[in-house]
């Protein structure tokens, strides 16, 4: 949408944005700013409903240029999901006239719904820096591309103003996840996955370590050994830490896995129909756990370390694909036989927890993952699935998901579920020949490779990481699901 955002500078605004609530003219302190009065004027036409991000525009002879008269929707549920959509709505509107320099005046309502300057002011930087990503980078000579505009965001509040620039640096590491998802699997392979996580743990000041070839059988990373060798893309796992410049002494890990498969073709027991197309998207995941890290590096900067792990391998055939009747030994000894290779990512995430219980002494361990079709059955794109018995994680993350509007919902875990796992040849299947339970037995699985007790959270995020049409905030294609979520409990458990 614009070719770059600024925040503050000393030029002169040309356009003013001001708030009003549904079915109220301007407050005070906006009618103060409405000099001419054609503001409040602007409130008596039509399209002044004073809906959610519904904008009313006056041209005023002298002074602004321009006011942009925003819909804040009913005052009594005006909150800071509310000003996330204020900021979306404003970043369209703002594109649409070509950008400029904007002043923003919303210190009426946000003192009327006593919101905190510097938090209303980063939901409503989060909400534009949301909004106004777009990916044209595939467009090639055969499409026009337009020119963007540049845009300058300043407020009346300084601390407002803050919170803009703050909202949206969250944004970039969303937006950072949405580019990596769009990126097509024949370029976003696992080596460039690895590239890519060079190049953001260079910026975030994060240590970096890749696995592959012999160095991941020297591991016993047995999952992404066998899911990813029928590809000529080779497996890798990716290690990310960051380590806070004033560590607490013996603080432990905050361990975030991502499950990142390239491609998910199905494998020998190969997808039918149109169940492969959108499968460049199995990685996101990882690319969650990608842009979290990146948020975790350069603007949430917890007190605690956190370690990432990103299983990565692309689901592919070849006559040395891995097959369903194949029993694969993991590095904790638990074996598993392959009833369906399209089960693919809890063995590549299988590794992971593994590594994670063994060798990371966390303090916590969550999981993401585009791991079943039947969470979308269950959940649609509404809420992800939450997978965590721990209560103090369980409320964490759902204390981080309240907050920045990425919704999660629990599903149970017992120990029939745990059940229908088992093999009569080997310890556990991969995924049980009957369609009941799905997301349950993905996280039943899992849960084979946690050590007992240990605070752990599965998000199975099949549903909610990409859009067929827009919905809220956000355009038809990737989300971003995750990527602000696991930065915010990183600062919060
Ligand atoms: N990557 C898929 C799950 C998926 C489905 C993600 C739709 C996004 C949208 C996963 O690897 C898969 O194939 N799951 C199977 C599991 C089954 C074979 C046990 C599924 O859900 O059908
Ligand atoms: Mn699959
Ligand atoms: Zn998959």
């Amino acid at each position: 949408m614009f070719d770059s955002i600024r925040v503050g500078g000393k030029d002169k605004a040309r356009i003013l944005v001001l708030g009003h609530f549904k079915g109220e003219g301007l407050d005070k302190n906006s009618a103060a700013r409405d000099a001419s009065g054609e503001a409040a004027k602007a409130l008596t036409r039509g399209e002044a409903t004073g809906d959610l991000g519904a904008i009313a525009e006056a041209h005023p002879a002298s002074g602004f240029e321009r006011v942009l008269v925003v819909g804040l929707g009913d005052k009594k549920s005006f909150d800071l999901a509310s000003a996330r959509s204020v900021g979306a709505a404003l970043a369209k509107r703002l594109s649409a006239i070509k950008g400029g320099m904007a002043l923003i005046d919303f210190d009426g309502p946000f003192k009327a719904r006593r919101l905190k300057p510097a938090e209303a002011g980063e939901a409503i930087g989060e909400g534009f820096g949301l909004g106004a990503w777009i990916d044209d980078g595939f467009r090639g000579s055969a499409t026009k591309k337009p020119t963007r505009p540049s845009v300058t965001l300043t407020a009346s509040d300084r601390l407002v103003q803050g919170g803009i620039e703050r909202g949206l640096a969250i944004a970039e590491g969303a937006n950072l996840t949405r580019r990596l998802s769009n990126t097509p699997p024949n370029i976003a392979t696992p080596a460039w996955i690895a590239d890519e996580c060079r190049a953001m743990a260079k910026k975030a000041g994060l240590k970096m370590k890749v696995w592959q070839g012999e160095d991941l059988e020297k591991e016993k990373f047995t999952g992404l050994i066998n899911v990813g060798k029928a590809s000529e893309n080779a497996p890798c796992m990716i290690r990310l830490e960051y380590t806070p410049a004033k560590a607490k002494k013996d603080a432990k890990p905050l361990v975030l896995i991502g499950k990142t498969m390239t491609y998910d073709s199905g494998g020998l027991s190969l997808k039918i129909n149109n169940g492969m197309k959108g499968m460049k998207r199995d990685k996101d995941g990882g690319c969650a756990v990608i842009g979290a890290m990146h948020l975790i590096g350069t603007v949430v900067k917890p007190d605690r370390p956190v370690v990432a792990l990103l299983a990565c391998a692309e689901n592919s055939i070849s006559d040395e694909a891995y097959r369903p009747d194949d029993i694969i030994t993991y590095r904790n000894g638990v074996t598993v036989e392959v009833t369906n290779t399209d089960a693919e990512g809890r063995l590549v995430l299988a590794d992971a927890l593994c590594w994670a219980c063994e060798k990371e002494n966390p303090e916590a361990i969550i999981d993401a993952a585009t791991l079943t079709g039947g969470v979308v059955v269950a959940l649609g794109k509404v809420y992800a699935g939450m997978f965590c018995e721990n209560d103090k994680l369980r409320k964490a993350v759902e204390a981080a998901a309240s907050a920045t509007g990425e919704r999660v919902w629990r599903l149970p875990m017992h120990a029939e579920y745990r059940e229908m796992m088992k093999s009569p040849i080997a310890d556990i299947l991969n995924s049980n020949p009957s369609r009941e339970a799905h997301p349950v037995q993905g996280a039943a699985f899992l849960s084979y490779f946690v050590t007992e007790g240990m605070p752990w959270c599965h998000l199975d995020i099949a549903g909610v990481h990409a859009l067929e049409g827009p919905s809220g905030i956000f355009p038809a294609g990737p989300t971003g699901w995750g990527a602000r979520l696991l930065a915010r409990v990183a600062s919060g458990i």
